[in-house]
């Protein structure tokens, strides 16, 4: 697996692949890679002839007060684990490659990003498509995988591809979850045990939602209730979570605010503290 820590050596390498005939397939990630990851590389070896992912933790996508500093790495682990799942090459920049002093140019996206997260990360998908924006500069790909797990953030790219004509094709790979249901995500590593359990609530609320709809109930307002109702009950097994920023139905194509449960075209999204980890999750419905 080729290491490359440069735009030039990066651009070069994918340059040197489309040259040679080969499909490119791109992950972008911020390290302290799992199973969810490594399931979007699979994707990619699966669309493509090779496939490069990257680690870079962003900072423009961080809020003042967000984990940017404590963010989980481990270089040495990623490595390891995207050698070993047969990843081509990974794109390991440092903060100065991707901003070097004097950067100032920022790119964004005005619907989607408004809503959901937006409304509790100011700022938060101007730095995401910013720096995907540039990723597929530097690493131009034919297919690039994204999870289902940030699906706001998936529609966000999808949006700004589309407005900026930007020739890559958006692949979304589904939530990879642990055995008990809690999705797996980076932000995981910072849950005690205690924690872990008040964590599976957010699984439970969105189990609930299908409950209810398979039930016959169509009422969104019934159904955010119900999930407002797993996530802050004290009854049922372990804590409550802490806070809940939203627990919403909202239409999957646009996100924004639905009143019935509409089949097909329905998600449920949850966003909520547990001590302080902001977790987030969906389901299709
Ligand atoms: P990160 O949180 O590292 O996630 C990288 C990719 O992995 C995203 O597309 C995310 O949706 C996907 N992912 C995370 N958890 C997953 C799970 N349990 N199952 C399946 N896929 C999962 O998202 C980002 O990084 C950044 O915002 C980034 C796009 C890299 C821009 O900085």
């Amino acid at each position: 697996m080729e290491i490359l820590e440069t735009v030039k050596s990066g651009r070069k390498t994918v340059r040197e692949w489309h040259r040679q005939g080969h499909s490119v397939a791109l992950i972008p990630t911020m390290g302290a890679l799992h199973e969810g990851h490594l399931s979007l590389v699979r994707l990619g070896l699966e669309r493509c002839d090779r496939t490069i992912a990257t680690i870079f933790v962003n900072p423009t996508q961080f809020g003042a007060g967000e984990d940017l500093s404590r963010y989980p790495r481990d270089l040495p682990g990623d490595l390891q684990r995207l050698q070993e799942v047969g990843a081509d090459a990974v794109f390991v920049p440092s903060e100065a490659e991707i901003y070097p002093s004097g950067f100032s140019t920022f790119v964004g996206e005005p619907e989607v990003s408004h809503l959901l997260e937006g409304q509790h990360r100011e700022g938060h998908f101007r730095g995401v498509t910013t720096v995907v924006l540039k990723l597929f500069q530097i690493l131009p790909a034919n297919v690039a995988v994204f999870g289902q797990k940030d699906f706001q953030q998936a529609k966000v790219i999808q949006a700004m591809v589309d407005d900026l004509n930007v020739d890559v094709q958006i692949v979304l790979g589904g939530i990879v979850r642990e055995p008990d249901g809690l999705a797996m995500s980076s932000r995981n590593r910072y849950l005690d045990d205690h924690q872990r359990r008040s964590a599976l609530r957010l699984s439970q609320a969105l189990e609930q939602a299908s409950q209810c709809i398979a039930s016959g109930e169509t009422s969104v307002a019934q159904i955010e209730s119900r999930m407002m109702e797993a996530l802050l009950s004290s009854t049922g097994d372990g804590a409550p979570v802490d806070q809940v920023d939203y627990a919403t139905l909202r239409n999957a194509d646009t996100l924004l605010p639905i009143e019935r449960y509409c089949e097909n075209s329905t998600v449920a999204l949850i966003a909520a503290r547990v001590g302080a980890t902001r977790l987030i999750d969906n389901r299709l419905l």
